[in-house]
């Protein structure tokens, strides 16, 4: 009997070829870079056994329904697992598949990268550079704040903020500082981390990495209260979700000079208008959510992805379910 999937989007090839290799599935999918259009989304689940589906896409009651009672298996092709609807999934025996670990270190490395493109305003003189701005070398120009000595706020310290941490750790960072749902100290240790309330995160780091995953809990953590208590001086990086931050708040903080910069890989929402207000101001950077773009890292997200749909369906063990 042949397990039917449904894949949303063009995937790197490493994980079609596990699809097609796969003797006993058959595969249908929205063979385009651009998003699938919510009505085929519908028509593409129906009947089917598995689906592999994109961060971009929210695996709603809707799209459950279209589905219908033979879907056994979702495999999102991310670490996140916001936009599925966990609830209503778990209720109906569906189970999950996500690619944690893999992503941990491409991840971690355009945090660092974005981190140091906005505390030494990289992306601002590249344009100077460009506009003619540069018209001699000037003491008092293009300043920024560097990672010597500094105190680092790591808000989530899972897989992606530890190795945040160890790879901050050479340039100098003297002071860790973390915040979760309760203590870590295994992960803690290598960088003698100290667990702290939100708050004192807020007054007492340089740099602020948010790296937790959403949820009803982290949803608009940080807003105005936070961002009030955060140093003038101090950096923002947000690499986990938009939905973490208030936007409007962030935005007026950054106007208001109540924070000095902000960096970030995730918005509310995805794309960011071109003409949204935090894309005019010099002191925020911001990427089109790519922190886990290297070659490598895609390759193995999307082999993994399939992975861990067959073994799903198969109702074998998965190399990474989601435990619900
Ligand atoms: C990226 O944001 C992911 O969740 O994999
Ligand atoms: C900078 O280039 C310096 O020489 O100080």
């Amino acid at each position: 009997l042949l397990m039917k999937v449904f894949v949303t989007r063009r995937i790197p090839q490493e994980g079609l070829a596990v699809l097609s290799q796969a003797a006993d599935c058959t595969v249908q999918q929205w063979d385009s870079d651009e998003p699938i259009p919510q009505k085929e989304l519908l028509a593409g689940v129906a009947g089917k056994d598995g689906l592999l589906c994109l961060l971009s896409e929210q695996i709603d009651r809707a799209v459950l329904d279209a589905a219908g009672p033979n879907l056994k298996v979702i495999s999102t092709l991310s670490v996140g697992f916001d936009h599925l609807a966990l609830e209503e999934i778990k209720k109906r025996g569906i189970r999950v598949g996500y690619t944690p670990d893999i992503l941990t270190d491409a991840t971690a490395e355009l945090s660092v990268a974005l981190l140091l493109a906005t505390c030494r305003r990289l992306p601002e003189s590249v344009e100077e550079v460009k506009n003619g701005g540069w018209t001699t070398w000037k003491p008092l120009w293009m300043c920024g704040y560097g990672l010597s000595n500094s105190t680092v706020g790591i808000l989530g310290l899972g897989r992606i903020g530890q190795a945040i941490a160890r790879r901050l750790k050479p340039f100098g960072v003297k002071r860790f500082l973390y915040t979760g749902c309760h203590p870590k100290p295994e992960m803690a240790a290598e960088f003698q981390a100290e667990f702290v309330p939100l708050t004192k995160l807020a007054e007492e780091s340089d740099f602020v990495m948010v790296t937790c995953s959403l949820t009803p809990d982290t949803k608009g953590m940080c807003n105005k209260n936070f961002f009030c208590k955060m140093k003038k001086t101090a950096v923002f990086i947000n690499t986990s979700r938009g939905a973490v931050v208030n936007q409007d708040d962030l935005y007026q903080a950054l106007v208001s000079g109540e924070i000095s910069a902000a960096g970030l890989d995730v918005t509310t929402p995805e794309p960011l208008p071109t003409d949204h207000p935090l894309l005019s101001l010099k002191n925020c950077v911001i990427l089109p959510h790519i922190g886990s773009a290297t070659y490598a890292t895609r390759n193995t997200m999307s082999a993994l992805a399939a992975n861990n749909l067959l073994a799903g369906l198969r109702g074998e063990s998965m190399p990474s379910e989601l435990k619900l």
